[in-house]
């Protein structure tokens, strides 16, 4: 699912429409949040030229997680369901 003439967009690209479930140990990462790394849901350095910037967060002891793929959660990086409310406004993306 590649859609690099979102790279300049104020919005960001859905890579999925709903989280990727995970397992993560502690540690710090980096969550991918215009949508264009290729090593999703983290970031790879792919917005830059974008406005977007990573969301760094920390995870204290080894849990699983639901990561946000839509890009659009208020709760960066965790899902909140609000792809949930794009599935409808998105469902020819898919
Ligand atoms: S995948 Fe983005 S809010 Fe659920």
């Amino acid at each position: 699912m590649t859609n690099s003439t979102q790279n300049l967009s104020k919005n960001p690209t859905i890579v999925d429409n709903k989280p990727t479930i995970m397992q993560l140990e502690a540690g710090k990462y980096y969550w991918c949040s215009c949508g264009l790394s290729t090593n999703q849901p983290f970031c790879n350095g792919g917005h830059k030229g974008t406005e977007f910037t990573p969301v760094a967060f920390e995870i204290t002891e080894k849990q699983t997680v639901a990561v946000c793929q839509c890009k659009y959660t208020a709760n960066a990086p965790f899902c909140d369901g609000s792809h949930i409310k794009l599935d409808s406004a998105s469902s020819a993306h898919a």
